[in-house]
């Protein structure tokens, strides 16, 4: 699989300021996300023939990497989503979330397939995981399309894995930063008078 990170800031797609202000550079672009997630698709589709898996995600950043992704999977599949609450820095530090919406689908017996769009420190999953092995599916495996490996706290296996991301704070594709910038179609970092000016916990 490609895992190339590149472009300068001169290279940010169009001409579109309130999108695009206060990006500083594309790591990933859309034709490079778009690569990846059909690699992933691929893969879960070979393992996964057969068995009707049951693909959950935590809203909301997880939305377009799933819709992505599971339009490029040639399997049947279901689908279904958990939202947690945003958490005090430190809720986080014991990788503490509350559920705010439970899944709508029973588990117990099914083949699961838990999708990330970002894994930092591995607390927010380790911690979802462990409510849901505690239900007793028939597999329970990850998927995440942004690891940032070096700032794990937590061993996580992780099955399927898109790109690796440096220890900084990215948005675009399902990311945000207070909400703006989902809706860019390639992942970049933002810059540092952008975030140091508006710091804040983040979730989903
Ligand atoms: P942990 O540290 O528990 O955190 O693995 C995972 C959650 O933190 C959020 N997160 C980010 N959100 N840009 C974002 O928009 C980022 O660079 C980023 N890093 C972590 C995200 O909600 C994820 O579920
Ligand atoms: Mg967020």
């Amino acid at each position: 699989m490609k895992n190339k990170r590149s472009s300068p800031v001169d290279e940010l797609p169009g001409d579109h300021p309130e999108l695009t202000s206060g990006i500083r550079q594309v790591l990933y672009t859309e034709e490079q996300i778009r690569q990846q997630v059909a690699a992933l698709a691929q893969a879960i589709s070979r393992d996964y023939t057969g068995r009707n898996p049951l693909i959950i995600g935590v809203l909301k950043g997880v939305v377009f990497f799933m819709a992505d992704l599971l339009r490029a999977l040639t399997i049947s599949a279901e689908v279904d989503f958990i939202a947690v609450s945003s958490y005090t820095s430190e809720a986080r530090e014991r990788g503490m979330v509350r559920l705010v919406k439970d899944l709508e689908t029973p588990i117990s017996g099914r083949h699961v397939l838990f999708i990330e769009d970002v894994i930092d420190t591995g607390l927010t999953l380790h911690y979802l995981l462990q409510n849901l092995r505690a239900r007793q599916p028939a597999s329970l495996e990850v998927c995440v399309l942004f690891d940032k490996s070096s700032s794990r706290l937590l061993n996580i296996p992780i099955k399927y894995k898109g790109f690796d991301l440096p220890p900084y704070f990215v948005v675009g594709y399902g990311l945000d930063f207070r909400e703006k910038y989902r809706n860019l179609p390639f992942v970049g970092l933002l810059s540092p008078e952008v975030f140091e000016n508006n710091k804040t916990t983040n979730q989903g």
